[in-house]
């Protein structure tokens, strides 16, 4: 008789981290890894954790025995073709009605076309975005799953006791249909590399132009974050500031770290699909870019000595960490804006029917962008579900107002001083052109019908579209 509530495929740091945590919640589950050690090590954990319920086993069809039916297996393999894999291995050996969760980072459209599979075979199957690393695995992530609906009503009792718990329930809810859980994930990740670029060029400004030491930025970062940017990126972000080396501790470890950030590919996945649908999203791609531009080191450092920076002028102190909290504020809503409508678009696209109150109140907790700003975020789509920006909502839009000046003088010393401030322009650009009632957009559809006919509509008139015979003084 088959004991274990549940399976788990997978035990590198995340698959062990939410074994024991269904299991510390009194789950019974089985584990299965590829490379046997995994599976010893787990049980090794599970043991000095609490002797938590957990079973290993080493082999496929054992493993799948030990599942109580309908069997309920997540899978924490690599996105991509080891899901495809494990999947031709697992499906042979299930019973109808039987469901797999994909807890992996996968592109959804993966996820959809695995789910139309597994539906057409009688089982059930779901694309579950994880979020909170290491820990958040262990003691409570946010879970954003979506897929057979059936499938969650199944998981539902055990993922409200995993999820991380906030004031308002548990960070899980049902997302939608086909891939909207890793869709709202992969937007998730898109606003978490925003919002670390943000951050990340704030500690620049303050640096350089301010001249603050890493304990004065230790000390405005928690400042900070008792205030309106209160979030877990600037929480840890304090924290860094004050870990000393440990080959040299005459010195802090961030000044001993390379310049040069990597990416797993969901930020990229973010940028291609806004650009797919025609969302704008350009706090989210300056920060995809000025990853991939840090990856240019050598030939930012030869043409750093083509175009040597002129001294920086040092600010007033107060006054510059003022200034860069409201630029960060300011751009951190409009970061949220634009990952937001790429949701509501992709939402009417697919038919997903997503609730961004909702999402928003799932990630109050336990994922890595998990903030206080997002109870706002939640009570703005709660008031008006057909909020179009975060812009339009009134009480953002009166944020903005107030700490309009601030954000402007910020960016514009940054861009008179040569400090790249990526995220931070790109945030108000997209404010003023977001919020322009004209821009010189008549001019590229001029250009457009000049050399190419592709028309043009009118400001007078409701017919057309319309086409000119340019006045040429230019052969083409
Ligand atoms: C999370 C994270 C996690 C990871 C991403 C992004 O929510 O727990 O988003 O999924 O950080 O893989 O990693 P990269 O920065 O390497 O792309």
């Amino acid at each position: 008789m088959p004991s274990c509530e549940i399976g788990l495929i997978g035990l590198a740091v995340m698959g062990q981290n939410l074994a024991l945590n269904i299991a510390q919640h009194g789950f019974k589950i089985s584990v299965y890894n590829r490379t046997a050690s995994k599976v010893d090590d787990t049980l090794t954990r599970a043991k000095n954790e609490g002797n938590l319920p957990v079973e290993g086993h080493k082999d496929l069809p054992s493993f799948i025995d030990s599942i109580a039916k309908p069997r309920k297996i997540i899978l924490l393999v690599k996105a991509g073709p080891a899901v495809d894999k494990i999947l031709d291995d697992v499906v042979p050996l299930l019973a109808k009605g039987d469901m797999v969760i994909d807890g992996g980072n996968e592109w959804f459209e993966s996820t959809e076309a695995r789910t139309t599979k597994m539906e057409a075979l009688g089982f059930k199957y779901l694309g579950m975005g994880v979020s909170g690393g290491e820990d958040g695995a262990r003691y409570g992530p946010a879970l954003m799953p979506g897929g057979s609906p059936d499938a969650y009503e199944a998981l539902k009792p055990i993922v409200e006791k995993i999820a991380a718990q906030v004031e308002e329930g548990p960070c899980v809810s049902y997302i939608g249909p086909g891939g909207s859980g890793n869709y709202v994930k992969m937007v998730h990740n898109g606003i978490e590399y925003g919002d670390m670029e943000l951050i990340a060029e704030a500690y620049d400004l303050l640096k350089r132009l301010g001249g603050l030491t890493n304990d004065d930025l230790n000390e405005v970062f928690k400042r900070w974050n008792q205030g309106e940017l209160q979030s877990f990126l600037i929480e840890i972000t304090a924290d860094i500031f004050t870990q000393v080396d440990e080959y040299d501790n005459h010195h802090r470890l961030i000044d001993k770290i390379l310049d040069v950030a990597g990416s797993k590919g969901t930020g990229m996945w973010t940028v291609q699909e806004a650009a797919r649908r025609g969302v704008p999203i350009p706090t989210i791609q300056s920060a995809l870019d000025m990853r991939y531009i840090s990856v240019f080191k050598k030939l930012r450092v030869d043409a750093s000595r083509v175009f040597p920076k002129r001294p920086l002028a040092t600010q007033d102190k107060e006054r510059l960490i003022k200034d860069v909290q409201d630029a960060l504020y300011c751009s951190k809503i409009c970061s949220y804006a634009q990952g937001m409508i790429l949701l509501r678009v992709a939402s009417d696209e697919q038919k997903w029917n997503l609730n961004l109150a909702e999402i928003a109140r799932g990630w109050k907790g336990g994922c890595i962008i998990r903030a206080k700003f997002l109870d706002r975020i939640r009570s703005a789509f709660t008031k008006n579900k057909e909020l179009q920006s975060l812009l339009l909502d009134e009480s953002f839009a009166e944020e903005i107002k107030e700490r309009e000046a601030g954000w402007r003088r910020v960016v514009s010393m940054a861009q008179q001083q040569g400090i790249p401030v990526a995220a931070l322009s790109a945030s108000l650009s997209y404010f003023d052109a977001a919020s322009s009632d004209h821009l010189p957009l008549n001019l590229v559809q001029a250009q457009r019908d000049y050399f190419g006919a592709h028309t043009y509509k009118r400001i007078d008139r409701t017919d057309g579209p319309h086409h000119t015979i340019w006045a040429r003084t230019t052969e083409l």
